[in-house]
């Protein structure tokens, strides 16, 4: 990559890393409720400790000083600035992350700040969560907040990662907290998610500092398993409900057509309100791409017949028919054009996009005893390479993640960092592929 100005960076988020759940007055969110579920999540795993980054974040800004990177993704917990998510502020919180923000940038590395990582503060949730539209309104809220007290020390600020997520493998699925199964609910917290986000970077633009506003989304291209007529709209199904609900009203100004003939029968979409396209469309000044895996797409009758009874995740598709392709350690398809096929997609449809950073890849593959994940530098390298390879304006690459972390309804049992934590100690290692990432980075730069 021969562009100095590129960002090459890694990427945690709060509930994940920091762990401290109840310190300095951090409220509950969904997922310290959802963790209490017995079997929620793998192992009755909780984020109380996790890689305890609260307390060892002076460490961890040291692991990526050794790293090279020019910048560090990672979110705000929203319970820990404000506990019940609405009004009362507490203090403790916004210095934790003042203080992370400035030693970041003594270190020459730029923060990318992520406001919403999926742990909506609990108090919020029980008057509603996402299904309601008031929420929309306390994220922006939250959002100003945040940015009235960072606004002056951060440049990039995300509002949302991965929408599709929260809204429907948290509301529809019932796979991620809040643990809800719902049809018209989990349309209903897509619309108020990207309300929200449309509010918010309303609100912190008009703070006046000067700022880069984006959001962060879930790129899983949909290939039908064959070129029959009922495959290919199973696929155009799944591209509606995991991208383009997204997608088009952020960068097209309006819902694909397709929601009404795929959910008029769960939900009357009485959430949309007059205006709410242009708040959610207005321009950005980049785009955040996460890349993991393609989904392989075949035609299949709906798990639940009675529409009544119907989530908005059950469309009509099978996603487990997986090609003959290497798999990483979740079982994950190893594809990288899925990479270039995700990015390029997404600028062919709309022309006018943003400017993208790659704000996640990564994986998983079982340890050896030295550490050497031969398998995770082979996966990142071909990624990289399929990323630059899209022909996007594409300004970094975030590695998920810099460290081991709970890995949501998986707990800790796969392992994503280019450091190994070990949860009993929590002694941090750097694995092979820590050293080389580090050797890319310095290798671009020295091309640039
Ligand atoms: C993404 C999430 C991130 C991490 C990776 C593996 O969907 O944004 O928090 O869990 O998957």
């Amino acid at each position: 990559m021969s562009n100095p100005a590129f960002r090459w960076g890694v990427a945690t988020s709060a509930f994940q890393i920091e762990g401290a759940a109840r310190d300095d007055g951090r409220g509950p969110s969904i997922w310290d409720t959802f963790a209490q579920v017995p079997g929620a999540v793998a192992n009755g795993d909780t984020g109380d400790v996790a890689a305890d980054h609260y307390h060892r974040w002076a460490e961890d800004v040291r692991l990526l000083v050794d790293l090279g990177v020019d910048a560090y993704r990672f979110s705000v917990s929203w319970s820990r600035v404000q506990p019940e998510g609405r009004g009362r502020i507490e203090r403790r919180g916004l210095d934790f992350y003042r203080r992370l923000v400035e030693s970041l940038l003594d270190n020459g590395i730029e923060p990318f700040v992520t406001l919403y990582h999926w742990d909506l503060p609990q108090a919020l949730e029980d008057e509603g969560g996402w299904r309601t539209r008031s929420t929309a309104g306390w994220f922006a809220d939250y959002a100003a907040l945040v940015h009235d007290e960072l606004g002056d020390v951060v440049r990039k600020w995300t509002t949302l990662n991965e929408p599709y997520c929260s809204a429907v493998v948290g509301y529809g699925e019932g796979r991620h907290a809040p643990g809800a199964r719902e049809g018209h609910g989990s349309l209903a917290a897509a619309h108020h998610l990207l309300l929200g986000h449309g509010l918010a970077v309303q609100a912190m633009r008009a703070g006046g500092e000067p700022g880069e506003f984006g959001i962060v989304l879930n790129q899983s291209p949909a290939v039908p398993v064959t070129d029959s007529p009922a495959d290919v709209a199973a696929a155009t199904r799944q591209d509606v409900l995991l991208r383009r609900q997204f997608t088009d009203p952020l960068f097209g100004g309006a819902y694909p057509d397709e929601m009404t003939s795929m959910f008029g029968d769960i939900s009357d979409f009485s959430f949309r309100h007059d205006g709410d396209l242009e708040v959610i469309g207005q321009p950005l000044d980049y785009v955040g791409l996460n890349y993991y895996y393609r989904l392989h797409v075949a035609d299949a009758p709906h798990r639940e017949p009675d529409p009544a009874k119907r989530t908005a995740h059950d469309i009509g598709v099978d996603t487990t028919r997986l090609p003959d392709v290497p798999r990483t350690g979740m079982g994950w398809p190893v594809e990288p054009e899925g990479m270039t096929v995700a990015l390029a997609d997404l600028k062919a449809r709309h022309p006018g996009l943003p400017p993208v950073y790659v704000t996640e890849n990564g994986c998983v593959y079982p340890d050896n005893a030295d550490f050497e994940d031969a398998e995770r530098i082979a996966f990142l390298g071909d990624h990289i390479a399929a990323a630059q390879a899209a022909g996007v304006d594409l300004r970094g690459y975030f590695c998920w993640s810099l460290l081991d972390n709970f890995e949501w309804a998986h707990g800790y049992k796969h392992r994503f960092g280019l450091v190994h934590v070990d949860y009993q100690t929590l002694q941090r290692t750097p694995r092979a592929s820590y050293h080389w990432y580090r050797a890319h980075i310095a290798k671009a730069r020295q091309g640039s």
